[in-house]
């Protein structure tokens, strides 16, 4: 796995090792590398552009998981050149990623993406069969994409995972925005009424887990029932204890253009085609139940 020290890998680590899987992950400082290790990982050393020593490091291996991406923190989201090393490890490592995993003889290749791909659906549900827009910063994820797709075509089986927004314990805006759901401020970017489609970390893990035996394709990872942004600021809030005094930015997101448009479009994303092809279900059908679980892990943490 590559990506296994971030927000994803972070719970997908320990629930392929309980799934019974032999894990080695990829570790860029030894106190990740220790993290790891303690979750029943083998870290490994090695660079995500190399495609050489990566052959190596996956020789024997039955798949491998690109989870790895820079996206910047919200302070620096909008900053073109934060983005350009997300870009990079989208771009380039995705295909020293696929390349290696040809050329070890690997014969399973799950790649990251996001649901944020598809155009502005309003009140329609999205499947993967939704036409994706190619605003700059998608084309990242769409190349990471096509790298997955030209494995299948080269004989193996390359797995599109297209996460919703993720949230919960380890994902750093998610803390972030229930640190401000506690002083009566919501996020809600776009229309009040647009959906958003959310996936619980826990739950991206657990289809990280099923995807290991699902046939070759592009599978959206969400939960159950997208909540529009006014009921997803509501859950925030409930979960946080609080009555939300502020909404920001509302409408006037759409200001930023292209750098938010992948978080004020409405959509409404639909996960029956990864449902029926794995037997996989969320553990949390909504950010309702996936927020107040979250507000429990947060505040267990704080008190301990
Ligand atoms: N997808 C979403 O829904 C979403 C939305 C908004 C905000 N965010 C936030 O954006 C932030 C970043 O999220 P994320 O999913 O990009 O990152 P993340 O959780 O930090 O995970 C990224 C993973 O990729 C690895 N990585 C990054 N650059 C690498 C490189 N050059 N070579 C090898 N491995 C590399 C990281 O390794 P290291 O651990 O060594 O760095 C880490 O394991 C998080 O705070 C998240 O909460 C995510």
């Amino acid at each position: 796995m590559t990506g296994g020290t971030g927000a994803i890998g972070g719970h997908a680590v320990p629930a392929l090792v309980g799934a019974g899987h032999t894990v080695s992950a990829l570790a860029r400082t030894p106190r990740k590398a220790a993290t790891l290790a303690a979750q029943g990982a083998t870290p490994v050393e090695v660079s995500l552009f190399d495609r050489d020593a990566l052959a190596a490091a996956f020789a024997g291996h039955d798949a491998v998981v690109n989870l790895a991406t820079a996206i910047p923190p919200m302070s620096r989201f909008m900053s073109a050149k934060a983005s350009r090393e997300n870009e990079r490890v989208r771009k380039e490592g995705s295909r020293a990623v696929a390349g290696a995993a040809l050329d070890a003889g690997v014969g399973r290749v799950i790649q990251e993406s996001v649901t944020m791909l598809y155009r502005d659906q309003a009140d329609l549900w999205a499947d993967e069969d939704t036409p994706v827009d190619p605003f700059p910063m998608a084309r990242s994820n769409l190349a990471a994409e096509a790298n997955a797709r030209g494995f299948t075509e080269q004989g193996g089986a390359g797995v599109v995972l297209r996460f919703g927004w993720f949230y919960g314990p380890g994902a750093e805006h998610s803390e972030q925005l229930f640190a401000q759901a506690r002083h009566h401020v919501g996020l809600v970017l776009g229309r009040p009424g647009g959906y958003v489609s959310s996936i619980h970390l826990a739950d991206a893990a657990s289809a990280v887990v099923a995807a290991l035996t699902v046939p070759a394709g592009t599978f959206n990872v969400v939960d159950d029932e997208p909540l529009t942004k006014r009921e997803y600021a509501a859950a925030l809030a409930r979960a946080a204890g609080t009555a939300m005094w502020v909404r920001l930015p509302g409408r006037a997101a759409e200001l930023f253009g292209d750098r938010l448009t992948s978080l004020t479009r409405s959509l409404r994303v639909s996960n029956a085609r990864f449902r029926t092809a794995t037997g996989w279900a969320p553990r949390y059908p909504s950010a309702r139940e996936g927020w107040l679980a979250t507000a429990r892990t947060l505040d267990h943490r704080t008190a301990a």
